[in-house]
């Protein structure tokens, strides 16, 4: 089988389980774990912010975000297909009492004035708003890299308006190596991230929360609440490690995959965005196969894929792909959409 449904599919390698095997470790609710203290370390330094806050999964270290910038019963804005109010599961309102607003689905492509009206201000007739959440690169817009002007723009907004900014970074390595900008640069310009070191990067778990020292210490509180402390786990921590040592540059390779699947199905008009990174969405809108059917029959020939959809449908490249997989990928879409 041919796994292209999400780059979480990923097993780790042998360097990455021998950095795992032999990582130092102790009890890291007691901040004992010298490992996991040292990622942190290197996280937060590499987006220039004080502290990082290792977390088992991205959907809680973006709760455990939320919940330090937006208190419980104001308001969140965000893209309406945004993974913090699609896939985790009312996360927000069920642990924060947040309130989530959302601006049409538009992937990357934000429009700062349209965000800037929606922002409501303090005051009792109205649901405040306390903070913008964006997703660097965009999951369900394509893989979509929203530009570095677009978040500037956003940051001067959620300054005028003393509001929060919040970046759901699980693939941020992504729009990094595909825009070149600076991982400190784009760190420069949230007040809170939420990095993943299993989309992508190759660890089979881990994603870390970055702020300022006095957020990450309150994070810490949030995460134990929240049934997120965790004992010996340096050896998921080396994993991180061992991924942000030798799996970020290498993302280009993915990139570049995903850029052949696009090429070999545009001519058939279903690639719904120009593809930017690792993901390649399908629309099947105008095509007589619907996202199912497709799934089913490349299922059939030995490729899987993911239905986001009736008519959407997603293809996504990661390190356990190699470059013959792709050929035979490519070769069974472009049978399955000619037919
Ligand atoms: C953009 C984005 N944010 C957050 C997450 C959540 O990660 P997890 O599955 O580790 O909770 C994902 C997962 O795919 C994601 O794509």
């Amino acid at each position: 089988m041919i796994d292209l449904r999400s780059d979480t599919v990923t097993r780790p390698t042998a360097g990455m389980r021998e950095a795992m095997a032999t990582a130092e470790v102790g009890d890291d609710v007691y901040g004992e774990d010298p490992t996991v203290a040292e990622l942190e370390a290197e996280v937060a330094a590499l987006f220039g912010h004080e502290a990082a806050l290792f977390a088992p999964t991205g959907s809680m270290a973006n709760q455990i975000a939320l919940q330090l910038l937006v208190p419980p019963g104001d308001e969140l804005l965000c893209d309406a297909d945004a993974h913090v109010v699609t896939y985790e599961i009312g996360a927000a309102a069920a642990y924060g009492g947040i309130s989530s607003r959302t601006w049409p689905a538009v992937g990357a492509e934000i429009d700062p004035d349209l965000v800037a009206g929606m922002v409501r201000p303090d005051g009792y007739f109205a649901v405040p708003t306390r903070a913008i959440a964006v997703e660097q690169t965009h999951n369900r817009g394509g893989g979509g890299v929203i530009p570095l002007a677009t978040l500037r723009e956003l940051r001067r907004i959620a300054d005028d308006h003393e509001l929060a900014l919040h970046c759901d970074g699980a693939r941020i390595w992504h729009a990094h190596v595909a825009d070149g900008v600076p991982l400190h640069e784009y760190g420069a310009l949230f007040d809170t991230l939420s990095v993943c070191l299993s989309k992508g990067l190759g660890a089979p778990v881990g994603s870390l929360v970055v702020g300022s020292a006095e957020k990450i210490a309150r994070a810490r509180f949030v995460r134990k609440r929240m049934g997120g402390g965790m004992r010996q786990v340096g050896v998921l921590a080396a994993a991180g490690r061992y991924a942000l040592a030798y799996h970020v540059e290498r993302l280009a390779d993915d990139h570049a995959k995903a850029a052949r699947l696009a090429e070999a199905v545009a001519p058939f008009g279903v690639l719904a965005s120009p593809v930017r990174t690792n993901i390649v969405p399908l629309d099947l809108t105008k095509h007589p196969l619907d996202a199912k059917a497709l799934a089913a029959a490349a299922r059939a020939q030995g490729l899987l894929i993911s239905v986001l959809g009736p008519r959407t449908a997603r293809l996504v490249t990661h390190l356990d792909v190699p470059d013959d997989a792709i050929t035979r990928a490519a070769d069974t879409l472009t049978t399955l959409l000619r037919a």
